[in-house]
């Protein structure tokens, strides 16, 4: 069969801008899920595409197809379609309904969604993608692509599908410099020196990324705004971005700087309702408008943070908001108004004071205020996307407002994509959580969905996070992006289902696999929560500095307000009506009494809401101090346990992708028995109270450093203490030192652990030798936050099968590289 007589479109175009396209980018969607690891050879696939309408956003979507059916057939070389003679046809309602008469079209697809129906017709296969308008028929084929994918049946008999809420955004926190704040992938794909990036393929591909899970709009700047983004110059340069993004139906936005009208528009003040000011902001909507005629709105932050605000004019966020969206209204663009606004200078002394009450307190009186295209965009949980929250008690507490949840992707707090953290669990818990608001089921979902409260607008925004490096740094962190899209489309679709489908179309098909890699994901979140803060306790990380290691103490005593107050005899933080800081009574009657009293609030969440001595007994049984002791320890055998069950895969997936992730879950491994000791060490000297199974305080076969025959290495503190066994390191001023220990233990075969400090700012040598003989020599090469000894870069190296006798010398040779003094913290040989 000649293939270029049987494909029926535009296929010399089509092959120019395909291989064009692909060679000019060396980062495309085919790294993450659109890779199609699942499909294995040929399947009875129709060779024909067609577009039935000119749109744009039709186009792609026969593009996708065609390139997808283009290359499965490249990769099935020597095989044939030839029995295939079918064709899948694409088109909105109207487009579908007039070509082929007899199809069933429903008359009333809603927007973005789609029909899905494979019939014959006319005696040959005919595959109908059918959209309620073109983003939809761009969504239908990647449905159909992603069953094909998954090795899927693509006779669809009327699937019908369509998104649960309007709103389904990214936001990128990219700077224009091209960092990106909170991000752990690399540079940004959008901004380099102060001006968009002249390549901007790799946005092209990345909207193609976000329009195969359904995600509708993309923010791509800071919610730190930078102002000079709205200056003409770079309203110019913006343009192209919507351009590149537009073919995949996903529109652009912006965070703005509330002060603008001050800081750019030479006017003496930003007072939202100063007439000047609405007219500036009126002006320079217009002005977006006429270079991004689809230009999607604005996210604001404001009197938060630093961040300028309505507040300096005594202005409510309403009136802010108000006057951006009655700009942008007549363009039809929407204001996205996030509710993350609190005093960060708050008086820790002061016990009625909690950040956790910030956003009900601020916006639940202006409910029925918001202009109609104004969404409030409210973070699932009150504080700040720690591993548990509560939900925010502000979603029952708009009724007349539009919503919008704000979670994220990047892996803040959870691990910065070093970690293994699948976030979908989650965030489904929130999105399940029923309010009770009116005393009638109101789930998270459905109120962000419009449905709970009757409102036109809401929906889901990531914070996402992506750069240049793979998109976001980790293969499996993608899991995360593609999981948002999907529950944003479908947020009844379990966790499990949706790192399955992943899974299938991104490493393969092969059942055991999938059921591998699920379990993994699905284990990853408990076991990051149990390793690092439990009990609602929040992330115990270094809360003003890297928000990734261990740092206790670094949330108490000062104004950012994530205080967990621990004290000698007990700890959490009291949010109760009666006696706390009366955040429990934010939340509608049935809600607020279950967490008002301890006795029936859920244990993963006692410390959030109330303080209680070390010895208090959770409905588990365990004491609260028992409970950290444990979980602590079971997080990191877990975590352990993802190193042992990837192992498993060795062989049956790409090997380039088994060795990346391999590194990353040993790295974790290793991570995660720092985070463990530190929390376990640290409140068994707080409370002073044993752990009763004999671990905490006691390490088999551990050696400290600090207790080794030194040549050259120095004895140092380590800040936070505990961050180091002890509290103590030692740390290389020369050009190599030595620390020596005489292993007196049985005769017989060991792991030695070598446990230091992978600085920022060079890298350090260290060997590991046995009687003077090598056992083991590496670079502390990683890239870790920090540029001192700390919980952000303590690193674990493992030996393996070391022979050792009474009276062996073990020896642990660092030589510093720049900035990195080979810090040595302790060894552990075990059996
Ligand atoms: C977190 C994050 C900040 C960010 C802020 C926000 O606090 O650490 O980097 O600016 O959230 O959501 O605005």
């Amino acid at each position: 069969m000649a293939r270029n007589t049987k494909y029926f479109l535009s296929g010399i175009v089509l092959v120019a801008l395909l291989a064009g396209g692909l060679a000019a980018c060396a980062q495309t969607a085919e790294q993450a899920w659109l890779g199609r690891a699942g499909y294995h050879g040929p399947s009875d696939v129709s060779l024909f595409t067609k577009a039935l309408g000119p749109g744009v956003l039709e186009k792609t979507a026969e593009i996708e197809i065609y390139r997808e059916i283009r290359s499965l057939r490249l990769a099935s070389s020597g095989d044939s379609f030839g029995s295939i003679d079918g064709r899948i046809v694409l088109g909105t309602a109207h487009e579908v309904q007039r070509a082929f008469p007899e199809l069933p079209v429903p008359g009333d697809l809603e927007p973005d969604g789609y029909w899905l129906m494979w019939e014959q017709h006319n005696g040959h296969p005919l595959l109908a993608v059918t959209g309620g308008d073109e983003r939809g028929v761009l969504y239908g084929a990647f449905a159909v692509l992603r069953t094909l994918a998954e090795g899927g049946d693509l006779h669809f008999k009327g699937l019908r599908e369509h998104p649960a809420m309007p709103i389904r955004w990214v936001d990128e926190w990219d700077n224009p410099d091209g960092s990106i704040e909170r991000g752990y992938a690399g540079r940004s794909i959008f901004f380099e020196g102060g001006n968009v990036r002249q390549d901007l393929a790799p946005v092209a591909e990345y909207a193609r990324l976000l329009a195969s899970v359904g995600i509708n709009g993309c923010n791509i700047n800071n919610v730190n705004a930078a102002p000079q983004l709205l200056d003409t110059e770079h309203l110019k340069q913006l343009a192209p971005i919507a351009d590149a993004m537009r073919p995949w139906g996903v529109r652009l936005a912006l965070s703005v700087d509330i002060a603008s009208p001050k800081k750019i528009g030479g006017l003496s003040t930003f007072d939202p309702l100063d007439p000047a000011v609405k007219a500036w902001w009126t002006a320079k909507v217009n002005e977006i408008y006429a270079l991004i005629p689809d230009f999607a709105g604005f996210t604001v932050k404001a009197d938060s943070e630093g961040q300028a605000g309505p507040a300096s004019y005594g202005r409510t966020p309403a009136d802010a908001a108000n006057t951006l969206a009655a700009a942008l209204e007549p363009h039809g663009g929407i204001v996205l108004y996030r509710a993350f606004v609190y005093n960060h200078h708050a008086d820790w002394r002061d016990p009625k004071a909690d950040r956790a009450r910030a956003a009900y307190d601020i916006f639940h009186p202006l409910d029925g205020k918001f202009a109609a295209n104004v969404i409030i965009q409210t973070k699932e949980g009150p504080i700040d996307f720690q591993a548990r929250e509560p939900v925010s008690p502000l979603f029952a507490g708009l009724r007349q407002t539009n919503q919008a949840m704000e979670l994220e992707v990047t892996q803040e707090y959870t691990g910065q994509q070093r970690h293994l953290v699948y976030l979908a669990p989650m965030w489904k818990q929130v999105l399940d959580f029923d309010l009770r608001a009116e005393d009638r089921s109101t789930p998270v979902k459905e109120i962000i969905a419009g449905k709970s409260f009757s409102r036109p607008l809401g929906g889901m925004v990531a914070v996402s996070g992506v750069g240049r490096d793979a998109w976001l740094g980790s293969p499996l962190a993608m899991t995360n992006l593609y999981a948002f899209g999907r529950l944003a489309w479908n947020p009844n679709l379990s966790p499990e289902e949706i790192a399955a489908e992943w899974t299938r179309q991104t490493i393969s098909i092969d059942p055991e696999v999938v059921g591998t890699v699920t379990k993994m994901l699905m284990h990853s979140w408990p076991a990051y929560e149990n390793y690092t803060g439990p009990l609602g306790m929040q992330t115990l990380t270094d809360i003003t500095g890297s928000h990734y290691g261990p740092n206790i103490e670094s949330s108490e005593r000062n104004g950012w307000g994530m205080w967990h107050n621990a004290d000698k005899d007990g700890v959490g933080m009291d949010r109760s009506v009666a006696t706390g800081t009366g955040y429990a009574g934010q939340y509608p009657a049935e809600v607020a009494k279950m967490y008002e009293s301890a006795a029936t609030t859920p244990d993963e969440l006692l410390l959030f809401f109330h303080h209680v001595p070390y010895t208090y007994r959770l409905h588990s049984g365990k004491t609260v101090i028992q409970h950290i002791y444990d979980s602590h320890y079971e997080g990191a055998a877990q975590a352990a346990e993802f190193a042992r069950e990837w192992a498993t895969l060795e062989g049956r997936i790409d090997p380039k992708l088994y060795e990346d992730v391999r590194g990353r879950l040993v790295y974790q491994a290793g991570h995660a028995i720092v985070w463990r000791d530190a929390i376990v060490q640290y409140f068994l000297k707080l409370s002073g109270i044993p752990d009763e199974k004999g671990r905490a305080g006691h390490y088999p076969g551990r050696l400290e450093a600090e207790d080794a025959r030194l040549t050259g290495y120095k004895v140092i503190d380590v800040t936070p203490w505990e961050d180091a066994s002890g509290g103590k390191a030692i740390s290389c001023a020369e050009t190599v030192c030595k620390a020596d220990w005489i292993w007196s233990g049985q005769p017989g075969r060991y792991n030695i652990a070598v446990q230091y400090f992978d600085l920022a700012g060079g890298a350090a040598h260290f060997a590991l030798k046995v009687n003077g003989k090598p056992a083991d020599a590496w670079a502390a090469n990683a890239t870790l936050p920090s540029t001192r000894p700390h919980g952000d870069n303590s690193t674990r190296r493992a030996t393996h099968d070391v022979e050792l006798k009474p009276g062996d010398l073990l020896r642990v040779e660092g030589a510093p590289d720049g900035a990195d003094p080979a810090t040595l913290d302790y060894i552990e040989v075990v059996p």
